[in-house]
């Protein structure tokens, strides 16, 4: 990590939040292999405590913290639970998040809920306990991890795609502010990255007509995320694929891009259902 990171001499530790899958658990395998202590948040207890297992064998402390994100009072304890394990956060890792395809009136209202409690309440929660840390130590780093639909109003994923819009701005703004406390502050915009997320939100058949140019790693996106965060990047789309598709968005008119989406959407328009969503829930439920 380079000048960017905190610079303690005791190790760094890092939270990252959606640790049992996916980008967050690329994300906590890198800064632990970048040796970095990890502190590892989602519901699956199973899964974190996997995890914290194999990257204990990287020489770092690593700790499964299960929580789900969208109860106030669970993510209100997170810094209490952090600290009585005598850590101090200096990296934090926003990576859970849930999206829901399909047209706006197909989803159920509590899948909505959700996305809006998760992907924006938790983060600018989480934002607000460990950043004034960083600020009175004047170090600390903050990741979001945005999407590309930051950027685009979308069509049959429209809650999601505003959830991340709203969390683009909030990083964007945060970064601006933070700079001169020296904290880092970078939102990560992937493209499509084939995990679990897209079978969650109904998109399986999309991705799997998709060609693999035009998918996303995600290790390769958790890299590149950490060595924007280590540069202070404000902005960072990981692959030059999505970046050309982010800046035609950006100049079409609203018109012509609601026009092209309307004939080419690979979202279905209606969400086909809660099989994989209560799988999980399942699984989040039933760790022990
Ligand atoms: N995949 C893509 O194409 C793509 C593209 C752009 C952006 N993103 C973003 O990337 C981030 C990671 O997604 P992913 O693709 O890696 O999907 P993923 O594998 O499904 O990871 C999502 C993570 O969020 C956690 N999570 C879900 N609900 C939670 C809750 N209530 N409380 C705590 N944690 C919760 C999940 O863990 P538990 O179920 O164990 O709680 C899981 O660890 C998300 O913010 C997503 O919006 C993904």
């Amino acid at each position: 990590m380079t000048r960017r990171l905190p610079t303690a001499t005791h190790p760094l530790t890092a939270l990252v939040t959606g640790a049992s899958s996916g980008i967050g658990a690329e994300l906590a395998t890198a800064l632990a292999a970048r040796g970095c202590d990890v502190v590892l948040v989602a519901r699956r207890r199973d899964r974190l405590e996997a995890l914290a297992r194999r990257l204990s064998g990287l020489g770092v402390r690593a700790h499964a913290l299960p929580c789900d994100l969208t109860d106030e009072a669970a993510r209100r304890d997170l810094p209490h639970v952090v600290a009585d394990l005598g850590l101090e956060v200096s990296i934090l890792c926003n990576g859970a998040g849930v999206g829901f395809a399909g047209e706006f009136v197909t989803v159920p209202d509590e899948h909505r809920t959700a996305v809006l409690r998760l992907n924006v309440e938790a983060t600018v929660d989480l934002c607000g306990h460990f950043v004034p840390a960083m600020v009175r130590r004047r170090s600390g780093a903050v990741l979001t991890v945005c999407s590309m639909l930051s950027f685009v109003p979308m069509p049959r994923m429209a809650t999601y795609a505003a959830t991340k819009a709203a969390l683009l701005s909030f990083t964007e703004a945060l970064h601006d502010e933070l700079r001169p406390h020296g904290v880092a502050v970078t939102a990560l915009c992937p493209g499509t990255v084939p995990t679990e997320f897209m079978e969650l939100a109904g998109l399986g058949p999309a991705i799997g007509r998709m060609p693999a140019w035009a998918l996303d790693d995600a290790r390769q996106v958790a890299e590149r995320g950490l060595d924007a965060l280590a540069r202070n990047r404000r902005v960072v789309v990981p692959s030059a694929l999505y970046r050309t598709s982010v800046a035609s968005a950006r100049l079409l008119p609203r018109a012509a891009l609601f026009g092209l989406l309307r004939r080419g959407s690979p979202f279905p328009a209606r969400w086909p259902g809660a099989s994989g969503v209560q799988a999980r829930e399942t699984a989040a439920l039933s760790a022990p």
